[in-house]
């Protein structure tokens, strides 16, 4: 199912390397990036897909003017039609922001090494299937970690597994619960995911 922004202002730049955002809840850190590459002619946020209709980052592409696609289940892990749909959009790179399936092998081949995603804790710890959003902060803090934070990555076929681009850390103190560190982990992650996303592709491609 695909939406086309219903405005034609968009002041997206027409020729900067073409991104696409994969997102599944909120869209904060989609905002973020969003917002730091408005005015940067060589990296144009192109495409926002979502596997949920009902996802707050699909009411955000509305907002800023940028065309949105619902991928459905059976399409993204049976089916490799979206492949196209991103290959027609010129689609360089994929950045993952909070997006909450696996990514098939056959979007990992189409993309490679041009696939990053962001998870909230530093990885090899508290990832896999399952860890996502308050049950990752929940589990750091039940096993009494000092130290909490951010890793970014390039994605492989395994979840939260692929090489690591990019750490930062936070403290995780006494009186910390799931939600306060949210917090923390959330700062981290909408001031330097734009910034480490611009450097690798810049760096690569530009
Ligand atoms: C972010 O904290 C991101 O690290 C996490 O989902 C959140 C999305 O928030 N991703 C994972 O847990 C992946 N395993 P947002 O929708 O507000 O950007």
């Amino acid at each position: 199912m695909e939406k086309e922004p219903s405005s034609s202002n968009t002041n997206r730049p027409p020729d900067g390397v073409p991104i696409a955002i994969f997102a599944s809840g909120a869209g904060s850190n989609a905002q973020q990036i969003i917002n730091y590459f408005k005015n940067d002619p060589t990296i144009s946020i192109a495409l926002i897909v979502s596997n949920k209709p009902e996802a707050g980052v699909l009411k955000i592409a509305g907002e800023e003017a940028i065309p949105s696609l619902i991928i459905e289940k059976e399409a993204f892990f049976r089916g490799d039609g979206y492949v196209k749909e991103l290959q027609n959009r010129n689609i360089e790179w994929i950045i993952l922001a909070g997006f909450l399936w696996k990514i098939p092998l056959s979007l990992i081949k189409a993309f490679p090494g041009k696939i990053i995603n962001i998870h909230p804790a530093l990885l090899p710890k508290y990832g896999g299937k399952g860890m996502y959003g308050h049950f990752v902060h929940e589990a750091v803090i039940a096993a009494g970690e000092k130290e909490s934070g951010i890793t970014i990555h390039f994605v492989d076929e395994q979840y939260d597994h692929g090489q690591s681009i990019f750490q930062s850390t936070c403290s995780v103190d006494q009186e910390d619960t799931a939600e306060s560190l949210a917090k923390k982990v959330q700062t981290l992650e909408h001031r330097h995911y734009p910034e480490v996303i611009e450097k690798l592709i810049k760096k690569t491609q530009i």
